[in-house]
């Protein structure tokens, strides 16, 4: 068995989007690294550039695509730029753009409670759409929503997130049933907490955090790693519809 060819991406275009920074960056960064043809896609343009231009100056193939993610007509041109750039269909969305606060249930506000699912749920849905519209016409590809272990059970004072993700999930799952005939696999991937600029909001509750996870650690994107090239890749191809956790056992733990 060629294990290298069964992991790998070599000849694959992969857009990422929140490729601007934390897990959407890095694993940008290993996507390259395992062959594929990269396009980073974010609001940052600063950010992008330099991570495009980081990843060329290593001999890698990638491209900076601008959206945000609440406006279609930005997902479409840069998904068009990706596909323009590399002359070659979009083969792995990795659909990773999201946003979080943390408040109690009562006081959150109407406008923060519309652009949280905006990003996070009604963003996804349109990213994946256009991804999928792609795919269909090819007859294949591979989708990987990034949701959370707050998709799974409840934490406090993130009800709009944890809801916004939970409901990834089952969005997850019904593009997996819908999209198997036309050759697209639909996964998700639930981190737990993750060491990146996401985290800092929640620094006051970080002792409190470890101390639930039964691994004792926070992760780190490269805890990442493993899960993203299987659902990648080859060697994911009998899987769809999964979310799997990826968070030192902290979905299991009640407390
Ligand atoms: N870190 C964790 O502990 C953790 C745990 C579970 C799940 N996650 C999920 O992992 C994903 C990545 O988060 P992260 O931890 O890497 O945090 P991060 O460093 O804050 O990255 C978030 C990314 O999303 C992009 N983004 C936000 N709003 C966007 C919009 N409207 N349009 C396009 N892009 C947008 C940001 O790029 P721009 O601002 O440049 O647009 C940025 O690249 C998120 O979906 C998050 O919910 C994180």
């Amino acid at each position: 068995m060629d294990i290298e060819a069964l992991f790998g991406l070599s000849g694959k275009v992969v857009l990422v989007t929140g490729a601007s920074s934390g897990i959407g960056l890095h694993i940008a960064n290993v996507y390259a690294q395992a062959g594929a043809k990269v396009a980073l896609a974010a609001r940052r343009r600063d950010r992008i550039e330099r991570a495009v231009a980081e990843l060329g100056q290593h001999g890698y193939s990638a491209v900076g695509v601008y959206l945000d993610v609440t406006d279609s007509a930005s997902i479409a041109s840069a998904f068009q730029a990706a596909e323009s750039h590399f002359g070659a269909g979009i083969d792995v969305l990795y659909n990773n753009s999201g946003m979080i606060y943390q408040k109690p249930f009562l006081e959150q506000e109407e406008t923060e409670i519309a652009r949280l699912f905006d990003t996070n749920l009604k963003g996804a849905m349109l990213v994946a759409q256009e991804a999928a519209r792609r795919m269909a016409m090819r007859g294949s590809g591979a989708i990987i929503n990034i949701a959370s272990t707050a998709g799974l059970r409840a934490g406090g004072m993130l009800s709009s997130y944890g809801a916004s993700k939970a409901a990834l999930i089952q969005l997850t799952r019904v593009m997996a049933l819908e999209l198997a005939s036309k050759g697209i696999r639909v996964n998700a991937i639930c981190p737990g907490n993750i060491e990146t600029d996401m985290q800092e909001s929640l620094k006051a509750f970080e002792q409190a955090l470890i101390r639930r996870t039964p691994m004792k650690r926070f992760g780190k994107a490269e805890d990442l790693d493993g899960v993203s090239l299987l659902l990648a890749s080859d060697a994911g191809r009998y899987m769809t519809g999964a979310a799997i956790p990826v968070d030192g056992g902290q979905a299991l733990a009640w407390m």
